[in-house]
């Protein structure tokens, strides 16, 4: 993604440090967060410093290579223990994103295959980064195609962020987005704010302005209404994880969406590499959600005036409050699934012959 006219990506790795961009910070500054070792990097998981799906998946690979590079001795066994021991750790920073445990997997299952510790610690920075360029690409491809199906001056509606900054690039629901903008499409996109922490005003606005790409953020209640005032034609939105039959966990406030979408008769599609398929999840009620910190609703944060970044209450002090960060939306709402290998239909056959060839 272009950043004050250089190409960025939302995460890299260089030497043993992890690199990304502070997602805290924005939309009011832009700068870089250093992890140097996995610990860090699975605390920069945790806290959100990274988000979004594959994003916290190449963090997770590129967690996992930090560890191998951090392993003193060559005892092939107490190397494996210590790996085992990373991928525990840089998995349970989050529990809802398949992203996460793919990527994760995807390093340490080719790095152990037949290894000795002096190549096992090159081969997994080579497949952490190959892992990342390989997310990049996926995402590109969802781009062209979801593309597609964006018709020129259409009014697009999408939820949270599931830009380029939820990836390593490119994005998946703003991926098309991008794609139909660079094909000199007149679109506008609606940007949901996304309560509670308002990754749509603050993060998915921040990267339509930078590619000045017409939008506005609206309060999360208002989709509706501009639904049945005919303003949106189609809505596209990313995901966390995919049950087998379709049904999708994406940032709370999804099925909302989805299910106003079809009550209006608008195409709601999910973007979203094959990797977020999850072979052991049969429907969305094996999906867990994850349940973050009651604050997050409670407190709201931002700049002030001296331009400082602060949170502030919003709400009683004796007020606690409940947060669920995901929903699960049914397939039946889902027009279609962006993938790189094209558009699928949310049902099991289909789903079943994509997944097998990823
Ligand atoms: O809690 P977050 O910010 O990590 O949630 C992100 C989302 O729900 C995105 O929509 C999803 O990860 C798809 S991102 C390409």
């Amino acid at each position: 993604m272009i950043v004050n006219n250089q190409n960025y990506r939302t995460i890299w790795m260089e030497n043993s440090s992890v690199f990304m961009i502070n997602q805290h910070l924005l939309p009011h500054r832009f700068e870089i967060h250093q992890s140097k070792n996995y610990i860090e990097t699975a605390n920069a998981i945790k806290t959100m410093i990274v988000r979004g799906a594959p994003a916290i998946g190449a963090t997770g690979a590129f967690g996992i290579a930090q560890a191998a590079l951090e392993f003193k001795g060559n005892n092939p066994e107490d190397f494996k223990n210590h790996i085992e021991n990373a991928s525990k750790t840089l998995k349970s920073t989050r529990p809802t994103a398949n992203d996460l445990f793919y990527a994760i997997d995807f390093v340490r299952n080719k790095m152990l295959k037949n290894f000795n510790v002096d190549d096992a610690k090159k081969d997994a920075v080579k497949f952490a980064n190959e892992y990342a360029d390989w997310n990049a690409e996926l995402c590109r491809q969802i781009g062209e195609h979801g593309n597609k199906l964006i018709k020129n001056n259409q009014n697009i509606l999408t939820h949270c962020n599931a830009g380029a900054l939820a990836c390593v690039d490119f994005g998946t629901a703003l991926s098309p987005i991008r794609i139909a903008h660079y094909n000199k499409k007149n679109i506008f996109v609606y940007v949901d704010e996304t309560r509670p922490r308002n990754q749509g005003a603050s993060l998915t606005a921040w990267e339509l302005a930078q590619e000045k790409i017409s939008h506005a953020i609206i309060a999360d209640n208002a989709a509706g209404h501009f639904m049945k005032n005919k303003k949106i034609d189609f809505a596209i939105v990313g995901a966390d994880r995919i049950a087998m039959n379709g049904d999708v966990a994406n940032k709370i406030g999804t099925y909302t969406k989805a299910v106003l979408a079809k009550e209006n008769e608008i195409p709601f599609y999910v973007a979203a590499p094959l990797s977020t398929f999850d072979i052991n999840a049969k429907t969305g009620d094996d999906i867990p959600i994850e349940e973050r910190h009651g604050d997050e609703v409670l407190y709201i944060s931002g700049i002030d005036e001296d331009k400082k970044i602060k949170k502030i209450r919003i709400a009683p002090e004796e007020s606690p409050a409940k947060n669920p960060a995901f929903d699960v939306t049914p397939a039946k709402y889902i027009t279609g699934i962006i993938t790189e290998k094209g558009i699928i239909k949310p049902a099991n056959e289909e789903i079943e012959k994509f997944v097998k060839n990823r």
